[in-house]
């Protein structure tokens, strides 16, 4: 079976990838999961935070250097950050050279500045396209969705005019005019959308009166949003469509590939039955186009999005309409 897919510009063997995750930074998981199957590996976030800590650093440095040399060992040392900037290009650079698949770098913050220079140290490091996620929260009452969503747009094309690299940019999804913008950052210079961030929601702890935040994995049920997103943007956008999020099955990356992805990431899997997950799903993939007399995944590819589904006001109101009323029918 012909699982090959076109994202971002490569000719993947199939849409399977691995997803952002702490994974790359163990370079012997990094050949197994080349091993077990994925077709890309897309690095952990290098994040605006990092560079600018970074940066606030030097400057320490070069003030404490030119006034009193030997008050340097007061400087801190330390970081918060697991690794810095020139430790993440070094990172990218064995990555990249311990595999043969396409390594997707990646950058992580929210604003238009300095940080973004790293797009271009990020190709130098041998990157093959460059995931750009934006993970803001619209918290600031004075400041309108138009706005929020012009900064993207700006950061898109600062980035595109900084690297040659293909980017993708990995959305959140509580936008509220997605597809509006997703044509916006295609002409920003995106060549794909990935769909959807995860929210790590903060919880009150009670009993310490505080607020506390927990990284909990995926399930399939985290799949649905995608889905549904995937399959409205599929052929009304030109770029290359990546699902993340709720990737755990089979079942759930045919879902994907209908909808409309070109590539699918797993990360939750992984972290928790191990990279052999990859080599499942592929199978599975291949297993079921072939049970059901597809010649490609491409001939599968988008054929449940809104327009080539059979039903399409299942993804818009209908599908909020009939679900209400048949629960209530049900309960009566
Ligand atoms: C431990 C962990 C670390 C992650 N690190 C990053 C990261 O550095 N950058 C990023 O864009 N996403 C990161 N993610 C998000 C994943 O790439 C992915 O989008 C998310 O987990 C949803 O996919 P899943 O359901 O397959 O886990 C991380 C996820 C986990 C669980």
């Amino acid at each position: 079976m012909d699982l090959s897919s076109d994202y971002l510009g490569f000719r993947l063997k199939h849409p399977v990838m691995l997803g952002a995750s702490p994974l790359v930074q163990d370079l012997g998981k990094v050949k197994q999961a080349e091993d077990a199957g994925v077709s890309a590996i897309v690095m952990n976030s290098l994040f605006q935070e990092q560079i600018e800590h970074e940066r606030r650093l030097e400057e320490r440095r070069a003030e404490v250097n030119e006034s009193f040399g030997e008050a340097q060992s007061y400087l801190p040392a330390s970081s918060e950050y697991v690794a810095g900037p020139d430790a993440y290009l070094e990172q990218l650079r064995k990555v990249k050279e311990a595999v043969d698949v396409p390594v997707i770098g990646s950058l992580n913050g929210t604003t238009q500045a300095g940080w973004l220079d790293y797009a271009r140290l990020i190709e130098q490091a041998g990157a093959d396209a460059l995931e750009l996620n934006v993970y803001t929260v619209g918290s600031d009452p004075s400041e309108d969705c138009s706005t929020i969503e012009k900064r993207l747009v700006d950061m898109v094309a600062a980035v595109a005019g900084k690297t040659t690299l293909p980017i993708a940019v990995k959305l959140s999804p509580s936008y509220t005019g997605l597809s509006h913008l997703a044509r916006q950052l295609s002409a920003a210079g995106a060549k794909g959308l990935v769909l959807f961030n995860r929210f790590y929601q903060p919880d009150i702890d009670l009993e310490k009166l505080d607020v506390s935040l927990k990284l909990e994995l995926s399930s399939s049920s985290e799949l649905l949003s995608r889905l549904r997103w995937t399959a409205l943007l599929s052929g009304r956008v030109d770029v290359s469509l990546g699902v993340t999020g709720g990737v755990h099955t089979p079942d759930d990356a045919l879902k994907a590939v209908m909808a409309g992805a070109h590539g699918v990431q797993v990360v939750s899997a992984v972290l928790k039955n191990g990279v052999g997950v990859v080599t499942r799903l592929v199978e599975g993939l291949d297993r079921w186009l072939a049970e059901h007399e597809y010649a490609s995944l491409e001939q599968a590819q988008g054929s449940m999005s809104l327009w080539r589904s059979p039903r399409p006001e299942m993804y818009e109101r209908g599908n909020y309409i009939r679900i209400l009323q048949g629960y209530s029918r049900s309960w009566r």
